[in-house]
């Protein structure tokens, strides 16, 4: 399965995700431009991604934890997520994301 990345330069990269592994994990093994400072465990935002809107409905509903650390991202917007919180599935081969400038390290 495939996710298609954005990243901060505006650059597409398609990068093979493997079933069950977090968007983060994939952007990061790829060694695009992500943070990630916590390692996946919700607790930083800097894996912040937009999502592309038509993607936004398929991905598994925002918890509260994960909202209450995107509110601290500077660059949220409506179509916000911690990529980190996104766990890859055959419901999500083509996923499309853009990296936020406050995910860069
Ligand atoms: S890696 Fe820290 S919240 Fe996703």
């Amino acid at each position: 399965m495939y996710l298609f990345v954005t990243d901060q330069d505006g650059k597409v990269h398609e990068l093979e995700a493997l079933e069950g592994w977090r968007a983060m994990e994939v952007i990061r093994d790829w060694e695009l431009n992500i943070k990630a400072e916590c390692g996946g465990a919700c607790a930083c935002a800097t894996c912040h991604v937009f999502v592309d809107a038509e993607w936004v409905d398929k991905l598994a509903p925002i918890t509260a934890e994960e909202e209450a650390m995107l509110d601290m991202a500077v660059d949220a917007q409506d179509n916000s997520r911690l990529s980190c919180q996104i766990l890859m599935s055959d419901a999500l081969d083509g996923l499309k994301l853009t990296l936020a400038p406050s995910a860069a390290k």
